[in-house]
């Protein structure tokens, strides 16, 4: 059996109230296309075609892979003219076997399980029939009703051209289908728009099946959220949270701990060893790959990183392209910006930031610092408010800073510089040159204390004007 896939993606989302193409717009980090096609991979097909309309420049630049097809569909006719613009992308249509399948999915339709699919395709093709996926509904307003006589499906009827009699019918059209590819073009080609909405109704070619005497079979997802589209803001918000459910149901399942699943969003792929636990609040975006053994306290934000085995990382930290260690304590509100690597045993602490900068085993930055463009080895005490100057106007600088090293409080550190191994840097002072292995090294101006001072005495006050 070989499997066409066509994603239906011309139409404009007015309801959106948006100049980005309703498809691309995000469902769980993702453009709701993108989950329609990874959807259509997962079903192995031999082409997928995608047909834009509405924003489709933007559609194409935003959907990669060699394995796509676009076919551009201007005007937007209906959903069996949407079809028929695929129909050149699907090349050997004539010399199709019978069992042969095209498969008509919605890039506004994101959730869809492939299993619901599977079945939906196993049923046609094992009857050669013209598969429906349909759902239940206690209010089908707006839906094509499923029209079944004796049991059989014989037709869909749009909600607007349907009568009272029909509109009582609770057994909807998703819009999903398995059609035989060999019979594609000839049903498309017999459509016509003679209806309420003066447009071409895939959904005709139902009749014409029973009328060739080609069997017509509807199959159910697992799930009805599985089938819902989104052509608004409110739609949208509804199934960013039945996908968050689902990604948290998923973590529970395979043993992580969340201190709620409703209240963690992961906006890409979240991969957890054993005994994580994540709090509250938590968002997870890009790729972020966390070891075994990990604490996640609330309400941070990680979005491109690989935390190794054991680390706790606590409340309101930012964390972003970046790796941390193993056994490293984290926060609270730490901010770690893209290029840090922080080895294992680190201690990055409160109003912490770090940017590029690598960071040895057991080294500490505890309190209000910033370590950026920086080098720094083993063993390293980074006092409160230390901060390294890497930036001159105009060119970033390194800072060098090597094992042992005893960093005072408030220091400033004016890249490029180089602290050598075991220097102990006294607090308050401004390193601009190097400072010695083993010494210590401190720029201060001495202390003094004047004895003929005087506090200021307020002035008395002029006499108000009469
Ligand atoms: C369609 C079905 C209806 C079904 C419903 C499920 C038809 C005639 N009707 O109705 O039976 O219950 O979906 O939601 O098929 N599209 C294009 N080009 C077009 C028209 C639509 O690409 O010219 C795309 C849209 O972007 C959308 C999908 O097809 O992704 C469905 O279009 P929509 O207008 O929502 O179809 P409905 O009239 O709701
Ligand atoms: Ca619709």
């Amino acid at each position: 059996m070989s499997l066409n896939i066509v994603i239906l993606a011309a139409g404009q989302g007015k309801r959106m109230n948006s100049a980005l193409p309703k498809v691309l717009h995000p469902l769980a980090g993702r453009p709701l296309l993108a989950h329609v096609i990874a959807t259509a991979r997962a079903l192995h097909p031999e082409r997928i075609v995608v047909v834009d309309g509405h924003g489709g420049d933007a559609v194409r630049a935003a959907t990669q892979g060699s394995d796509l097809q676009f076919a551009r569909q201007e005007p937007q006719l209906g959903t069996g003219h949407a079809v028929m613009q695929a129909l050149p992308a699907l090349a050997e249509i004539v010399t199709v076997g019978q069992a042969d399948l095209t498969l008509v999915l919605y890039g506004d339709v994101p959730l869809t399980r492939p299993a619901s699919l599977q079945a939906l395709i196993a049923a046609a093709s094992a009857q050669h029939a013209l598969g429906i996926l349909t759902v239940h509904l206690p209010d089908p307003t707006g839906y094509g009703r499923i029209v079944r006589e004796a049991g059989q499906v014989t037709r869909i009827v749009e909600h607007k051209d349907a009568s009272a009699a029909e509109r009582a019918i609770v057994e909807v059209n998703t819009g999903i289908m398995a059609i035989p590819t060999g019979h594609l073009a000839g049903w498309l080609g017999r459509l016509s728009n003679g209806n309420a909405q003066g447009e071409y109704y895939l959904t005709d070619i139902v009749a014409m099946a029973v009328a060739d005497g080609v069997p017509v079979i509807a199959t159910q997802p697992g799930a009805v959220w599985e089938t819902l589209g989104v052509n608004s803001k409110i739609q949208l918000a509804e199934l960013e949270r039945v996908a968050q459910r689902n990604t948290a149901d998923a973590l529970l399942e395979q043993g992580t701990t969340l201190a709620d699943p409703a209240r963690i969003d992961v906006r890409g792929m979240l991969s957890c060893g054993r005994d994580v636990s994540i709090d509250v609040g938590c968002v997870f975006e890009g790729d972020v790959v966390l070891g075994n053994d990990i604490v996640i306290g609330p309400n941070c934000v990680l979005k491109n990183v690989h935390v190794r085995a054991g680390t706790v990382i606590n409340a309101f930290s930012h964390i972003e392209d970046a790796e941390i260690g193993a056994f490293c304590r984290i926060g609270p509100y730490a901010r770690i910006r893209p290029g840090t690597v922080l080895d294992e045993h680190v201690h990055i602490g409160n109003f912490v930031e770090t940017k590029n900068a690598q960071i040895g085993a057991g080294s500490k930055a505890n309190h209000l610092s910033y370590v950026g463009d920086s080098t720094v080895g083993k063993s390293v005490n980074i006092g409160a408010g230390t901060i390294t100057c890497n930036y001159d106007g105009v060119n970033k600088h390194r800072t060098v800073i090597e094992d042992g090293v005893f960093v005072g409080s408030d220091s400033t550190l004016v890249a490029p510089v180089t602290l050598r191994a075991g220097a102990y840097i006294g607090a308050g002072s401004t390193i601009t040159r190097e400072a010695p292995a083993g010494k210590l090294t401190l720029t201060r101006a001495k202390q003094a204390t004047i004895d003929a001072w005087k506090p200021p005495v307020k002035k008395p006050k002029d006499e108000p004007k009469t």
